[in-house]
């Protein structure tokens, strides 16, 4: 009631204006931020309202001094694991919250989809396009205890960590079209158009094959389904 709350990583605003209308519609505004100004224009031109503004913002980047103390709350969803810098974008974050103000975030950690953009960055075939993955890994996909590397990031900045658990998301697309959809949305590389329903046949096989064998996720009974390892967080500026 009557707080400030920003989104952090708003992609399109859909699901900042979800929230807003769902789940706190008595909040007083909601601003979602991006690093993408296209985003940013997309989510003005659809989803702006009296109360729900959208704003370009580089979570890990110089924080603006118009945005110091400027929140009540804080939620982000998928975004923190695009960055590199998670000092400064957890930094930020503090920055950007009042005394007492909080933060609900997800984190992505392991993937499959992570482990098959290695794999294809070393197959001839994919290679020319398949640049940079580890910019594109969450820094926790290969840590052997992300609870505890979160936590004493999360103290050393000064947050007081509520919640911190790992969860496992089996997300049903229930048709292939639909998960190709989902999946080639967020896959970064610039696939030409004649390879792109290539790409995504090796991409998927990769995807199961790690899921399978590295992670012992149970083989599901269709093939549609997307497996994510998740950090669910909740911390305080107390
Ligand atoms: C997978 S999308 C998630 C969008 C939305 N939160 C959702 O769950 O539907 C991740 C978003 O984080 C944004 N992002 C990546 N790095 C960022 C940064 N340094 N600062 C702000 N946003 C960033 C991307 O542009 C992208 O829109």
């Amino acid at each position: 009631m009557d707080s400030t709350i920003l989104d952090i990583g708003c992609g399109d605003g859909s699901l900042t204006s979800k929230i807003f209308k769902e789940l706190i519609p008595n909040c007083k505004t909601m601003t979602g931020c991006d690093i993408s100004e296209d985003m940013i224009r997309f989510a003005n031109e659809h989803y702006a309202s009296e109360r729900v503004n959208f704003t370009t913002l580089n979570i890990e980047g110089e924080l603006p001094d118009h945005l110091r103390e400027r929140f009540h709350h804080a939620t982000s969803f998928f975004a923190f694991n695009w960055c590199p810098r998670q000092e400064t974008a957890f930094q930020n974050t503090y920055d950007i919250l009042r005394d007492h103000g909080s933060c609900f975030a997800i984190v992505t950690e392991k993937v499959s989809l992570y482990d098959a953009y290695r794999t294809l960055a070393e197959a001839e075939k994919w290679k020319p396009w398949v640049i940079d993955v580890e910019r594109y890994i969450s820094p926790y996909h290969d840590s052997h205890n992300s609870l505890k590397e979160m936590e004493q990031l999360l103290g050393k900045i000064g947050f007081t960590t509520t919640k911190l658990e790992h969860k496992i998301i089996f997300h049903d697309y229930e048709n292939q079209e639909n998960l190709k959809g989902g999946i080639m949305a967020v896959v970064p590389f610039k696939i030409p158009d004649e390879l792109y329903d290539d790409f995504f046949i090796d991409l998927s096989q990769e995807m199961q094959m790690f899921d399978t064998k590295k992670y012992n996720l149970k083989k599901s009974t269709n093939d549609s389904v997307l497996n994510v390892q998740i950090l669910v967080l909740y911390f305080e500026k107390k």
